[in-house]
């Protein structure tokens, strides 16, 4: 489906997104390899989590939906050789992850995933998996399809050469099941939800600080999690899109209840308000371990800044809308040391610098990093190829509010794999958005 987003002079509204999509996949993970039940509030029911839950399904566990983001898992204690290849569908969090959780049993899997998911590099967790003694059976040039046996595995010390959450939170997995006391050392730190929702089933962990700005966690192997009570919060990934439509639009005020606000997701908020966002939180509070708060955007004249690059990992999935925002700020916005945009759903550097291209603004893509230059007008009247990435097609029909001629995007289905109903809620704002 081609979608159409047309300037927008007000947006206003009280709204929940979708629940997070990192807890959500993490919450099914660790219900299904706990014993005991586990019951889910506020579950994204997103295709990217849903392929999280069918998996595992397919690894044993009993996993019901019983409402609208209520579901009930019932865990074995540990994973069983699934009778299935494991299709993750576009989710790289999803496969690494599960692969990382997998590694720990005496099972045998394979994993695949979509076009998209199938260029993106798993070396990254084959490589420390292989290190506590999982054996990869097959995987072309570190792709998926990729088959893993598992099992016997031994606790190893593992300084991250990426900041990647995901490949922390696969070495963790497995060590669960390794034998020994398994160290990750992040030299940055990243999302820590993994960390929690161990502590919250029952785990012992500790982070410690690490040289400045990283950490080191470390835990013992041999552990079992029991089933918990999980309430997901709305995923400031997500929030992100109708709060920067709000800043940008010209009058009204939009309000998005209890987004997860965990620092070391937020540093999009600290960028927007460090270019002038007028941006508040209310009823900020803690619930289920994390910080939540309702987000409220209103219009604003945003300027250029230098995104400090060490904040890259707490908004990584933020710099196609952030880009957006730099389009119609006052001079130049500078985000560098973000070269893992280039491995995401898509090389997310390579399509903002050529969707804002198409909409008429100045772009300077390097290798690692983009900068805009912001005018008080961006022309739009462009046709996006959004290359089946979700949040590329979010952040063009973001920018297709606030420019001055529509902007299309060419397919609009793979904004559920994160977002589902992000049109409508949309609309509901009064975001002229509709199917052309
Ligand atoms: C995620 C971590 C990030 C992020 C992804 C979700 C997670 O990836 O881009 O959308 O849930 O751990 P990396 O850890 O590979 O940077």
């Amino acid at each position: 489906m081609r979608l159409q987003a047309r300037a927008t002079a007000r947006l206003a509204g009280r709204i929940t997104a979708p629940g997070d999509k990192s807890i959500s996949h993490r919450a099914l993970l660790l219900a299904a390899m706990a014993q005991g039940e586990t019951r889910i509030e506020g579950l994204l029911e997103g295709a990217d989590v849903l392929a999280t839950a069918d998996a595992m399904r397919a690894f044993g566990a009993d996993v019901e939906r019983r409402a609208p983001g209520a579901w009930r898992v019932r865990g074995r204690g540990s994973l069983a050789p699934p009778a299935q290849i494991i299709d993750c569908g576009n989710s790289g969090t999803g496969v690494r992850l599960i692969m990382g959780a997998a590694a720990g049993y005496p099972l045998e899997a394979t994993f695949t995933g979509d076009a998209s998911l199938q260029k993106r590099p798993m070396g990254r967790v084959l490589e420390p998996l292989t290190q506590m003694g999982a054996r990869v059976l097959s995987s072309e040039a570190g792709r998926l399809p990729v088959t893993l046996a598992g099992g016997g595995l031994r606790a190893i010390r593992y300084r991250l050469p990426v900041a990647s959450a995901q490949v922390k939170s696969a070495i963790l997995l497995a060590a669960l099941n390794a034998d020994g006391v398994t160290e990750v050392i992040e030299p940055q730190r990243t999302r820590d939800h993994t960390e929690r929702m161990l502590r919250a089933f029952g785990a012992d962990l500790a982070t410690t600080p690490h040289d400045g700005g990283g950490a080191v966690i470390s835990m013992a192997g041999g552990q079992t999690l029991s089933g918990a009570a999980v309430r997901v919060p709305a995923d400031p990934s997500s929030a992100a899109f109708p709060i920067v439509a709000g800043l940008l639009a010209k009058e009204g005020e939009v309000r998005i209840d209890g987004v997860l606000l965990n620092p070391l997701r937020a540093g999009l908020f600290e960028t927007l308000q460090a270019m002038g966002a007028d941006l508040a939180i209310d009823n900020a509070r803690e619930e289920s371990g994390e910080s939540i708060g309702d987000v409220i955007a209103r219009p604003s004249r945003l300027r250029g800044i230098v995104v400090p690059p060490e904040r890259a990992p707490s908004m990584i999935d933020e710099y196609p809308i952030l880009a957006v925002a730099a389009a119609f700020a006052d001079g130049d916005t500078v985000m560098r040391g973000i070269g893992e945009l280039r491995v995401k759903e898509s090389d997310r550097i390579a399509l903002m610098a050529a969707g804002l291209k198409a909409c008429g603004v100045d772009v300077q893509e390097e290798e690692d990093g983009l900068i805009v230059r912001g005018m008080a007008h961006v022309h739009g009247g462009a046709e996006i190829a959004t290359h089946g990435d979700h949040r590329i097609a979010m952040a063009h029909l973001v920018l297709g509010l606030a420019a001055e001629q529509p902007v299309n995007i060419d397919e609009a289905g793979m904004i559920a794999t994160s977002f589902p109903g992000f049109a409508e809620l949309m609309r509901s704002l009064g975001a002229e958005i509709s199917e052309v």
